[in-house]
């Protein structure tokens, strides 16, 4: 497969921090109300809406679907770098986590209640987001729920150190604006979007946007 050399490095970054990321998260949610108070809002939308099966996209360990487990919620996982999904295997044996690109996921159109993408569409450049959210959103049901998570901001930056290694891979700053756009173009429309404090162990303000597919089929893309 011909993917592009950012997909490659952000792989082999994951897999070899898979591990340690897995270690140093552990408990992290605890520590996080914001994040726990978004989570619950999408479980409690998604169940409301009556669809409880979920995809956690980009889902590294598996933290996120987890928690989304003990909220009620029908949760696999998809993620790009086979080290990430066994750390998620082993964490969550009950979970089903498949290795699979956000960008090339052919997902059934229309079957899922709702999508999580935590975190997982940072390492993605901003120009291909459009067509990634396209197929995030015509595999979600009618009525159903995207959440996003990212770092709010600006620009690209190469990180070499995480987790305890090495490594070489990018991420980008996102300007919730500029995502809510690219979420409509998609078929989505933003219902609630947070914009909290960076905490001490983050550097930029934390975004996260829910976004709701239409419970009309034909007025959505
Ligand atoms: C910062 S981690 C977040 C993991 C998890 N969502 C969490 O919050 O702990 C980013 C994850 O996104 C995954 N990822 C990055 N680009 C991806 C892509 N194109 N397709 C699927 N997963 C991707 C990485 O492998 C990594 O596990």
């Amino acid at each position: 497969m011909n993917e592009p050399l950012d997909v490659s490095e952000t792989r082999a970054a994951y897999d070899s921090v898979a591990t340690s990321y897995g270690e140093m998260l552990r408990g992290l949610m605890e520590e996080k109300p914001y994040d726990r108070a978004m989570l619950s809002a999408f479980a409690g939308q998604v169940l409301a809406a009556g669809n409880p099966v979920v995809l956690d996209a980009g889902c590294g360990t598996g933290r996120i679907a987890g928690h989304l487990a003990t909220l009620g919620l029908e949760v696999s996982g998809v993620d790009l770098s086979p080290g990430m999904v066994e750390v998620a295997r082993a964490e969550h044996p009950g979970l089903a986590f498949s290795v699979g690109s956000l960008e090339d996921l052919n997902l059934e159109a229309g079957s899922w209640g709702g999508i999580v993408a935590w975190y997982s569409l940072i390492h993605t450049p901003p120009e291909r987001l459009g067509s990634v959210f396209a197929s995030l959103a015509g595999g979600l049901a009618p009525g159903g729920f995207l959440l996003l998570a990212f770092q709010a901001g600006s620009g690209r930056r190469h990180i070499q150190h995480a987790y305890g290694h090495e490594i070489s891979m990018h991420a980008y700053l996102l300007d919730p604006d500029t995502v809510e756009v690219q979420l409509e173009a998609a078929g989505l429309e933003v219902e609630a979007r947070l914009l909290r404090a960076p905490d001490a162990d983050e550097r930029t303000p934390q975004a996260y946007l829910m976004a709701r597919k239409s419970n009309s089929p034909a007025a959505t893309k």
